[in-house]
C-alpha cells in the first residue's frame, strides 16, 4: 500500500524493523526541506514575514495532534524530543512532586525500558514502590490481574498501549475505567500505537499519553505529550529557558506562561514539529484503519508460514497486532539478523530494550518483525525463502 510514497523502498529494501522507526514518506522529507529552504525562522519570537508563517506552522502542529488523538483542547499537546522524554517530563514533573514515599505504581516486565527506569529512579528519589501487573499465559494484561494488583497504595497505573516486543494490545479504556473508580491516574506510552491503532484519549479517558513522531512516518528527535489539562496544569516544567517564561526580575522572581508553552522552553525542534504536522496528514489520508487491518493480515500470514517451518520458535503468535518474535532454533539471533541483512531484510534482534521481559520469555533475544503499511505478502514469502536457507548461515556470514 503507497509503497511509491516512500524513497527508501526504491532499492528493494525489505524492511521489516518498523518498531524501532518506520521509514519516511516523500511528503514528510519535504515538508523539513521546505521549512529549512523556504521560510526558515524561530518560533514565538519574530514579528517578520518569516517568522509568523513559521508560528502558524509550529502551533497548527498542535491542532493536527489535538483532532489525530481527539484530545478536549489543543493546551494539552506539549511538543517534545519524543516517547521517553514524553514519560520523564510526566514522571519528574508531575509524579515526583504529587506522589509520596510507599505510593505504588503499577507496571508490567514487558514494558520498554523508558517506561520502567524514570519510575526506578523516581523510587529512589521519592520511596514510591514499583510493583508488577503478573502477564497472563498469552503474555497479555488482564483486567483480573489489574484487579489483583491494584491495593489502597496504588495510586499510578503505567503500561504501553502495544508493547514493542510482544505486540500485544492493552485493554487500555477498561484498564482506566477500573484505576480511576478508585482515584488511581493511568500514565500510557504510545510509542507503538500511535500508527498502528485508532487512539481516543477522551474516550479512553487516559490522563497522560506519550508518543513519538519516528513512530508514526515522521522525523526522528520529535513526539508530544498529552496530558488532561487540570494535570498539566500542575506539572512543572523539568527545563526552564527562553519563551516558557512571561516575565522574570534579578530578585529571582518569576511567572511562567500558559499551559502548554510552559513546557517547551528554549527553541524546539521546529522542523521536527513541522515534519510531525506532515506525518499525520500523511495517515490521515491513508486512513488508520486500513493500516490496522493490512498490518494485522500480514501478521497473520507471517506466523502462518513461519509455523510451516521446523526450527522457528514463535513467542507471541496468539496477540493480533503488527509485531512478530521469533528464534530460529541454535542460531543466536544477532546472526539471524546479520544474514538476513545479506538479502536485504532488516529485522531487529537482541532485547529491544525490554530487559526484563527475559522473565516472561525464558529467552534474553528474540528476531523481531515489525509491520508498517507498506509491507507486503510477497515480502514475508522472500523472509521466508531466505530463513529456508538458514542452515548456511555460517557458510555465508563468517
Ligand atoms: N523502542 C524501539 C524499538 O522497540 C527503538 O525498537
Amino acid at each position: 500500500m503507497n509503497r511509491e510514497d516512500i524513497p527508501m523502498l526504491k532499492n528493494n529494501l525489505i524492511y521489516f524493523d518498523n518498531g524501532a522507526t518506520t521509514l519516511k514518506p516523500q511528503c514528510v522529507i519535504d515538508s523539513v526541506v521546505d521549512y529549512y529552504s523556504n521560510y526558515c525562522a524561530n518560533s514565538h519570537r519574530g514579528d517578520y514575514k518569516n517568522s509568523l508563517i513559521v508560528d502558524k506552522m509550529y502551533d497548527g502542529v498542535r491542532n493536527k495532534i489535538k483532532k489525530f488523538i481527539n484530545a478536549n483542547s489543543k493546551s494539552e499537546i506539549v511538543f517534545t524530543s519524543g516517547t521517553t522524554d514524553s514519560l520523564n517530563r510526566v514522571i519528574f514533573g508531575y509524579f515526583k512532586h504529587t506522589l509520596k514515599a510507599g505510593d505504588e505504581v503499577l507496571i508490567t516486565e514487558s514494558e520498554h525500558a523508558s517506561n520502567i527506569l524514570p519510575w526506578f529512579a523516581l523510587s529512589k528519589e521519592i520511596g514510591i514502590k514499583v510493583k508488577y501487573i503478573p502477564l497472563d499465559d498469552n503474555n497479555e494484561v488482564s483486567l483480573e490481574n489489574v484487579n489483583k494488583t491494584i491495593s489502597d497504595k496504588t495510586k499510578v497505573i503505567s503500561l504501553a498501549y502495544v508493547t514493542n516486543v510482544i505486540g500485544d494490545i492493552r485493554p487500555i479504556r477498561e484498564i482506566c475505567s477500573i484505576a480511576h473508580k478508585k482515584g488511581i491516574l493511568v500514565v500510557v506510552d504510545g510509542a507503538q500505537s500511535a500508527s498502528h491503532i485508532k487512539m481516543d484519549v477522551q474516550v479512553d479517558d487516559v490522563d497522560f499519553l506519550a508518543c513519538s513522531a519516528h513512530k508514526m512516518y515522521g522525523p526522528t528527535g520529535v513526539g508530544f505529550l498529552y496530558g488532561k489539562f487540570c494535570l498539566l496544569d500542575k506539572m512543572k516544567p523539568v527545563s526552564y529557558g527562553g519563551d516558557m517564561n512571561a516575565m522574570f526580575t534579578s530578585d529571582g522572581y518569576m511567572e511562567l506562561r500558559e499551559v502548554p508553552i510552559r513546557f517547551e522552553a528554549g527553541t524546539q525542534n521546529i522542523a521536527g514539529v513541522i515534519g510531525m504536522g506532515a506525518c499525520i496528514d500523511y495517515l490521515n489520508s491513508i486512513g488508520l484503519n486500513k493500516i490496522v487491518t493490512h498490518e494485522h493480515k500480514l501478521k497473520e500470514y507471517l506466523v502462518s508460514e513461519l509455523e510451516k517451518l521446523d526450527n522457528i520458535e514463535i513467542y507471541n503468535k496468539n496477540n493480533i497486532g503488527n509485531i512478530v518474535a521469533f528464534n530460529v532454533r541454535d542460531v543466536f539471533s544477532q546472526d539471524v539478523s546479520i544474514y538476513l541483512d545479506k538479502y536485504n531484510i532488516c529485522v531487529r534482534a537482541g532485547n529491544h530494550c525490554a530487559k526484563i521481559l527475559n522473565n516472561v520469555f525464558n529467552v534474553n533475544n528474540t528476531c523481531r518483525v515489525s509491520f508498517a503499511f507498506y509491507n507486503t505478502k510477497e515480502e514475508i514469502d522472500e523472509l521466508i525463502r531466505v530463513l529456508k536457507r538458514i542452515s548456511n548461515i555460517y557458510n555465508e556470514i563468517l
